[in-house]
């Protein structure tokens, strides 16, 4: 299996011969698999799913014409990379189920919000481990995913996660995990920022008197139109708001009231908030585990 893995890293498709497990096929999972397979990344027979109801089972192999299994150790058997995308109740239990049946090549990848690589590896037993932090666009292949590993994943590893990754949306490896627990704060609790901004200015439009679904229209487009000219343009996120402020303008008055009403600390006191919190969590989910 290792020269299946060296294979695959010299060609253009590291996933081509590389086996994939998922351990709790849900929504993630199931956003993972569409796009692995809409890209042609790896034949549908390469991948299994394993889920305890039989009804899942069925429509995973239905819609996708992959491998299920009801036991998860089943599924792990074999597999390059075993993915870990169960809720976080249930990952003490599952890690029971696969403590020290992984062999030292397979790699163990985690997409399950605040399990560190600690507890992660004392759980499984394991030492070649992935810990990736999602987001919920990934659901549609615009997901921004942050990632570290343990020093055990060669090149050709990398690749293949790099791979199943990307199906998600943007991947990012970082070399320290705390900025995993960053990312949680940032990236993966981040649409809920631009959402509640979003739904305000919505809110502001019906105020002023346009109709909800016209307000609805023109803010997704602003917001959309908005982050596409600022990738394009590469410009300083302050340089393009210059470009819109002119002296004595509508952008000035409305940039005053925003300061005034303390619009950026609030953002970075919700930022550093949200990563304080996972931090918390992530301690006490460690304790659970130990138990
Ligand atoms: N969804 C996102 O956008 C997102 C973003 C960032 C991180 N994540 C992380 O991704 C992980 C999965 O999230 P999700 O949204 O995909 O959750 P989900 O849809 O609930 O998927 C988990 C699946 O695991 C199944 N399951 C329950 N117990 C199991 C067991 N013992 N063995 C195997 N499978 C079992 C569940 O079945 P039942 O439905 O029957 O319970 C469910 O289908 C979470 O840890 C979350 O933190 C998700």
């Amino acid at each position: 299996m290792s020269g299946d893995r060296t294979e695959a890293a010299a060609g253009a498709a590291p996933l081509a011969t590389a086996r994939l497990a998922f351990v709790g096929a849900g929504v993630m999972a199931e956003s993972m698999i569409a796009g692995l397979l809409k890209q042609g990344l790896i034949a549908p027979d390469r991948i299994v799913a394993s889920h305890p109801r039989a009804d899942r089972r069925r429509r995973l192999e239905d819609r996708f014409g992959i491998l299920t299994d009801e036991s998860n150790r089943e599924a792990a058997a074999g597999a390059d990379l075993v993915l870990l995308t169960v809720k976080p109740q249930v990952l003490a239990q599952v890690m029971k189920q696969l403590h020290g049946r992984l062999e030292p090549r397979q790699v163990a990848v985690s997409v399950v919000a605040g399990a560190s690589i600690d507890s992660l590896s004392r759980g499984l037993g394991h030492d070649a481990i992935v810990r990736v932090m999602p987001n919920t666009p990934a659901q549609i292949g615009q997901g921004m995913s942050v990632w570290t590993s343990t020093p055990d994943i060669d090149d050709a590893q990398r690749g293949q996660i790099r791979s199943v990754l990307g199906a998600l949306g943007e991947e990012l490896w970082v070399e320290e995990e705390k900025y995993v627990d960053m990312a949680t704060a940032l990236s993966a609790t981040g649409p809920t920022y631009v959402f509640l901004m979003m739904e305000a200015l919505i809110d502001a439009g019906v105020h002023m008197g346009f109709p909800r679904r016209i307000a609805e229209q023109i803010v997704l487009q602003t917001v959309a139109g908005s982050v596409a000219f600022a990738r394009d343009s590469g410009k300083h996120m302050a340089e393009l708001r210059n470009m819109v402020t002119s002296p004595g303008g509508t952008s000035a008055e409305a940039i005053y009231q925003m300061e005034k009403g303390g619009l950026r600390t609030v953002f970075s006191r919700a930022v550093y908030a949200a990563y304080q919190r996972t931090q918390t969590l992530g301690r006490e989910q460690a304790a659970k585990e130990r138990e």
